[in-house]
């Protein structure tokens, strides 16, 4: 499989969730074999890859002035007559296939989250013969058995696609657009996957889906038994997953998380309102106390369990009595940590054509407002782990020399001193310090 010719260089810039980060590390790997390597000189690039995200207008705007920057990059390498392959992939690519081509000229190769195994094809097939050079289609099958998963990666945790797309068709929302109707990858080609990260020596991973909860395998076992399966695996101490919606959160998920080990006491689970009357604009299909009582379930399953999740300000129709409800529910529920945003009119979606769009500048205010309390409580739960000692995944080298970084059971940054050796070790951290970004520790060996 390997090629003759130098190394050709490989730059890939990711956007977006999660699920395009482990898309990049696929498209990685589909083009090794072409002898293409990982490199992060952009500006030596024969291949550059920009992996998209579309939820938002920023994000979108973003590719478009970062393919500005790269015309130029690649106009000044064809003066010195080398050759630079402009790729666009993700969710971008999807929606706006025809546009990114005909907006930005540079761009050699458009390709859909569906269609990375046919990267290699499409390189062979060259340079912007329309049609050819653009791949957005919906295959998630062809995908996921078509594309090969190194086995030489390093990192003590990974991400495992495990379901794609989304049914749910939130008003405000591109990703069922985007990545297509959902699709569960069978749960063994999954059980494979988790073996050949666990033999490489990864020892948290992380299931993802845009409705990952949804999940449901060739025998109709859905989530919990897929974790239950995955737990088994020696060597694989820690499982997540990202993101859940409220209307799949079933009681077999909710007792797994009181029964599995190996299943950490983190659950994200957006609710992106605090109001019933926008939750029903929205189509999220679940109301405030359907939400509240999950949590309620969750927590009695887990005690120690710690919730985060995902906040939509500014929705149209919005009234600051809906803004005063989300807040409530947020003190209410005390969130470990979430992400708030402004809502984000996108083309094509039903809330883009609503009336009552909110002022940016009343956007703005709430968002602050809601991002106040968020902090406050994700302070406060920081600094109720003070004096605690908790056993902290050990991943990487910290700023300061002998210092390492790890990840506690709830997700939490730890920084502690610690031997290089220790990457990859489960060690127990006696926490001093918090902030409302990490936490700082001493190893706490001779008490374990
Ligand atoms: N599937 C997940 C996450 C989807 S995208 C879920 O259902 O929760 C991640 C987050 O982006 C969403 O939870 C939502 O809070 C936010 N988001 C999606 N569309 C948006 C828009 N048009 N404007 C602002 N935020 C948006
Ligand atoms: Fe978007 Fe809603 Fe689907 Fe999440 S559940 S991906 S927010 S449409
Ligand atoms: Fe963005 Fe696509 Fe993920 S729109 S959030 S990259 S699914």
């Amino acid at each position: 499989m390997t090629t003759s010719t130098p190394p050709r260089r490989l730059f890939i810039k990711t956007h977006g969730c999660q699920m395009n980060v482990y898309d990049s590390e696929r498209i990685a790997d589909v083009l090794a074999p072409l002898g293409y390597r990982l490199t992060d000189d952009v500006e030596s690039a024969d291949m550059i890859v920009l992996n998209t995200c579309h939820i938002r207008e920023k994000a979108t705007e973003k590719v478009y002035s970062e393919l500005g920057r790269l015309k130029a990059i690649k106009a000044r390498r064809a003066e010195e007559g080398d050759k630079m392959i402009i790729a666009v992939a993700g969710c971008v690519a999807q929606a706006e296939g025809e546009e990114i081509m005909i907006r930005q000229p540079a761009v050699d190769l458009v390709v859909g989250p569906q269609s990375y195994h046919r990267l290699p094809e499409l390189i062979a097939k060259g340079h912007r013969a329309r049609g050819d050079s653009l791949a957005a289609d919906f295959e998630p099958q062809a995908k996921f058995d078509a594309l090969p998963v190194s086995h030489d990666g390093t990192g003590v945790t990974a991400f495992l696609t495990v379901q794609e797309g989304c049914d749910k068709f939130c008003t405000f929302c591109v990703v069922p657009y985007t990545r297509g109707a959902e699709y569960s990858r069978p749960s063994t080609a999954i059980e494979a996957e988790a073996r050949a990260l666990a033999a490489r020596g990864v020892r948290e991973v992380t299931l993802l889906g845009q409705n990952v909860n949804a999940y449901v395998d060739q025998d109709g076992g859905g989530l919990a038994v897929l974790i239950r399966r995955l737990a088994k695996i020696p060597g694989l101490d820690r499982i997540r997953y990202t993101t859940s919606h409220p209307r799949d959160m079933n009681a077999e998920l909710i007792s797994a998380h009181g029964e599995v080990e190996a299943l950490m006491p983190f659950l994200h689970l957006p609710v992106q309102s605090g109001s019933d009357r926008l939750l029903k604009a929205m189509n999220r299909g679940h109301t405030t106390e359907s939400y509240l009582r999950i949590i309620e379930e969750v927590r009695a399953a887990r005690r120690d369990i710690a919730i985060s999740g995902d906040f939509i300000v500014g929705f149209p129709g919005e009234r600051d009595s809906d803004f005063e409800a989300t807040l409530d529910l947020v003190r209410e529920v005390r969130h470990a940590g979430a992400f708030s945003f402004k809502y984000s009119r996108r083309p094509g979606t039903p809330a883009a054509a609503m009336g009552g769009q909110i002022d940016e500048a009343v956007k703005d205010e709430r968002l602050q407002r809601l991002q106040a309390l968020l902090s406050e409580q994700q302070s406060a739960f920081n600094a109720s782990q003070i004096g605690r000692t908790v056993p902290v995944l050990l991943e990487r080298h910290g700023r300061h020399p002998g210092q390492l970084i790890g990840r506690s059971p709830y997700l939490q940054g730890v920084h502690c001193s610690a031997p290089e050796a220790m990457i990859g070790a489960i060690v127990p951290v006696a926490i001093s310090a918090a902030s409302l970004n990490s936490l700082t520790g001493e190893l706490a060996l001779e008490t374990a």
